[in-house]
């Protein structure tokens, strides 16, 4: 299992272009099963989650051309998937496993195929991760769902020449909507006959981009981005070509990684207006997030924008709360817990969609943070520094948080187990260094943790 070693200290200043969306990407990819037609995607980042699935879907019956990008300030590469062999259609539990977010292929593969055998997704590292109210979802569809063996298994009534009818259905759970969910019911729906009404659907901007690409295709939806999406089913969907909106919360953990150093960064590439929950909070806290002005900035789509983040020498502490888009984001609640080790003064987060999600505390800790937890909530007193240490990554946005912390200590930080990392951010160690960060990553040859359920 690879580690990093980072010197901390140094400013970060430079360029960097935000790559494509990890949790687009992934629903995205599985829209291709939704047809026999090739589909194209541009801006896929390369990313273990993304090669998982590429493999997931070889295995389902469709073939993936995937050719990363080769240069560190692409967005991502270019990706041609085709569903051409519909004869297996069993998502085995040994790659389920390693990616609870599969799950995503299982709305998908029934509505085209008119079977879906899926593993079930266990918990993960960040808590429990139902996928009730997807298959709710589902069944109000009128798919036949079972569960077998720890697989969920269904069914459309007729088989391959059975369609899901449309239903008005009610998506909303105890934390939210549902982001897989709705992508997953979004997608069944298309292939529908009749109307589907989803209320209490997700309003993540991930959503927004899958619905954009089953437009493409010929779907006919409407509302994504609202808590209503009204989907007019289809006979059949055909192919289409999808540039992948860039990832939020990689563009926000660079942001935290500019203010923790006291750095100077442009983002280009970078999606702000999926970002004004975070930016309210980033400003309240004293970073200064630019956007470039004069004739280049003319135009340019809010979803792909340049900004310079500076900030002030004094960091500012925050309550916030994380919730469903446009809220907070939880997957930035980590890094952002980071920076506010280094405000002058209490802050409060509270975490709502996944109350367990603070593994990183007792890391932070480590390195001289004082953060206390009560359950759901917790009071980080800023300190003057952080200070180097051997620490282990738990999660995905646990181990970005760890990395941002060892850029700012004093000192030496070993991170352990990048392998979380990797799931999520391309090329962290290289993209860290080009902005002047003395980061280095130390290959090991043990793998991961056999059996360990890795799955964001
Ligand atoms: C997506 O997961 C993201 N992953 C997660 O990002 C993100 O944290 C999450 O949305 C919330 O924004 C991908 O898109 C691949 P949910 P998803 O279903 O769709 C409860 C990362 O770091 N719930 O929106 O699986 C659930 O327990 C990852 O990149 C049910 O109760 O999350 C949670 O509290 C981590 N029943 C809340 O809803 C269900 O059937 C949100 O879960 C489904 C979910």
């Amino acid at each position: 299992m690879d580690h990093f070693v980072i010197n901390g200290g140094s400013r970060l200043c430079g360029r960097l272009t935000v790559k494509g969306s990890k949790n687009a990407t992934l629903p995205l990819m599985a829209a291709a099963l939704l047809t026999d037609r090739p589909v194209m995607l541009q801006d896929v980042p390369d990313l273990a989650d993304i090669r998982n699935m590429v493999g997931l879907l070889s295995e389902l019956g469709c073939k993936v051309d995937f050719s990363p990008a080769t240069s560190l300030d692409a967005a991502g590469g270019t990706m041609l998937l085709h569903a051409t062999d519909e004869s297996q259609s069993h998502a085995r539990y040994e790659i389920v496993r390693t990616m609870r977010a599969s799950i995503c292929a299982l709305g998908p593969m029934l509505a085209k195929r008119g079977f879906a055998r899926i593993s079930m997704p266990g918990g993960c590292a960040i808590g429990d991760r139902p996928v009730d109210l997807h298959l709710r979802g589902l069944a109000a569809l009128g798919a036949e769902i079972q569960l077998h063996q720890g697989d969920i298994v269904a069914r459309v009534p007729g088989g391959k020449g059975g369609r899901l009818r449309g239903a008005r259905i009610f998506l909303g759970g105890p934390s939210g909507s549902t982001v897989l969910g709705t992508a997953n019911v979004m997608s069944a729906a298309a292939l529908a006959e009749g109307q589907t009404i989803i209320e209490s659907a997700a309003c993540e901007p991930e959503v927004v981009d899958v619905a954009k690409l089953l437009n493409a295709m010929g779907a006919r939806i409407r509302g994504a981005g609202s808590p209503r999406i009204i989907i007019d089913g289809v006979e059949s969907l055909g192919g289409a070509e999808h540039r992948v909106i860039p990832d939020r919360i990689e563009a926000g953990t660079y942001m935290c990684a500019s203010a923790m150093t006291n750095g100077d960064i442009t983002l280009d590439n970078c999606p702000m207006d999926a970002l004004m929950a975070a930016s309210d909070a980033f400003e309240r806290i004293g970073l200064i997030v630019a956007p470039e002005t004069g004739p280049a900035a003319a135009g340019r789509d809010p979803m792909r924008q340049t900004v310079r983040v500076t900030s002030a020498r004094a960091l500012s502490p925050v309550e916030l709360t994380t919730q469903p888009h446009p809220g907070f984001p939880t997957d930035l609640q980590a890094q952002i817990m980071a920076l506010l080790c280094l405000a002058d003064g209490n802050s409060i987060i509270t975490e709502r969609i996944y109350p367990e999600r603070f593994l990183h505390v007792a890391e932070l800790s480590r390195m001289g943070a004082k953060i206390v937890r009560q359950g759901s909530t917790a009071v980080i007193t800023g300190v003057r520094k952080l200070v180097g240490a051997p620490v282990m990554a738990s999660d995905l946005r646990a181990s970005a948080c760890l990395v941002l912390a060892g850029l700012a200590a004093e000192g030496t930080t070993i991170v352990n187990r990048v392998y979380h990392l990797d799931r999520g951010y391309e090329q962290m160690e290289e993209r860290l260094r080009a902005l002047g960060a003395s980061i280095e990553r130390v290959r090991e040859k043990q793998a991961a943790p056999a059996g360990e359920t890795v799955a964001v």
